[in-house]
């Protein structure tokens, strides 16, 4: 049965939890802003805040942490290893600056934030080792595909309990998703709103119309009902809430299949084999 809020209780293949529903922060750059945005968002019942050393905006965060002024196991964390920080001991000493940045002692995940093929069993290390230490509770990937994960597989001692990637009504990922659960991987959410390109979608607006709902909450309300953590990002204060005011409606079977036969496999960013290949992101529309 649904709960009226964000639910705090998914849990982890290593027996960790984590709430379904969070922030994103990337491209929040102005710091008041990211500061004021994680205080209404906090206040809204959000308590999963995704940030990464790439959106140079760690610190800001650690800031916004601080003046919430909460317990430290009210709130949940993450952030993500840079392509150019890969590698046993480039991992180690980034996470230890990134966690000085955020004034933790540790972070609630640590991802992978793109797999690239230097370093790679080497980054995964550093990651079970920063593990051991409680540098970070849980540990995870993301935008790796099955054959990236199976790779892992081969030399991991720990696999990733999440795995964070590109979807939305437009790329579904229903094979990697199946993929993932299958193996005991969380899937969250990113760019789960398709940064705004999908609001027009007159399917979305039919079944918004019906509710009394905004486009953004559709599709919110779809990724809750397939299972999936998702991360929506937002500066505004009303949509921050709107963005979690999803809890007390339904979509029909007939509505989730319509949004699902949405599907294009188009991606806004990266192709996670070619960040893979060339071992860092590519410049792109
Ligand atoms: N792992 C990765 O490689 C990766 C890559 C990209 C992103 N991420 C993470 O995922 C998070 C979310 O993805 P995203 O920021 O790319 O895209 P997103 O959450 O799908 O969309 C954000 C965009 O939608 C707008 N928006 C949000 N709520 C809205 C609403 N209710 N009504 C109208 N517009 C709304 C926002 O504008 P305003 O802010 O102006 O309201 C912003 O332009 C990121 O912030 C980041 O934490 C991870």
């Amino acid at each position: 049965m649904d709960t009226q809020k964000i639910d705090s209780s998914l849990k982890f293949a290593d027996g960790h939890t984590m709430p379904n529903q969070g922030l994103g922060v990337y491209k929040m750059t102005e710091e008041r802003e990211l500061i004021d945005s994680v205080k209404v968002a906090y206040d809204a019942g959000y308590r999963l805040f995704d940030t990464a050393q790439m959106y140079g905006n760690e610190a800001a965060v650690g800031k916004a942490i601080k003046e919430l002024s909460v317990p430290r196991n009210e709130i949940f964390v993450t952030t993500k290893v840079a392509e150019a920080n890969q590698g046993y001991d480039k991992v180690i000493a980034s996470v230890e600056e990134s966690l000085k940045k955020l004034q933790l002692d540790y972070v609630d995940l640590l991802l992978v934030h793109w797999p690239i093929h230097q370093h790679f069993f080497e980054t995964w290390k550093a990651f079970e080792a920063l593990k051991e230490q409680g540098l970070t509770k849980s540990i995870g990937t993301s935008n790796y595909g099955m054959v990236h994960l199976e790779y892992l597989a081969t030399k991991a001692n720990e696999m990733p309990v999440l795995n964070q990637l590109e979807v939305h009504p437009y790329l579904s990922q229903e094979a990697m998703i199946n993929f993932d659960r299958k193996n005991h991987i969380v899937t969250q959410a990113w760019a789960p709103l398709g940064r705004g390109r999908i609001f027009e979608d007159p399917a979305i607006l039919k079944i918004a119309k019906h509710h009394g709902k905004s486009a953004a909450q559709i599709i919110l309300r779809w990724h809750l009902q397939r299972g999936d953590s998702f991360i929506p990002k937002s500066v505004h204060p009303e949509r921050i809430k709107q963005n979690a005011d999803i809890y007390d409606f339904k979509l029909t079977d007939e509505e989730m299949a319509w949004v699902d036969a949405l599907n294009k496999n188009t991606r806004i960013s990266q192709e996670p084999e070619m960040v893979y290949e060339i071992g860092h992101q590519y410049p792109h529309h």
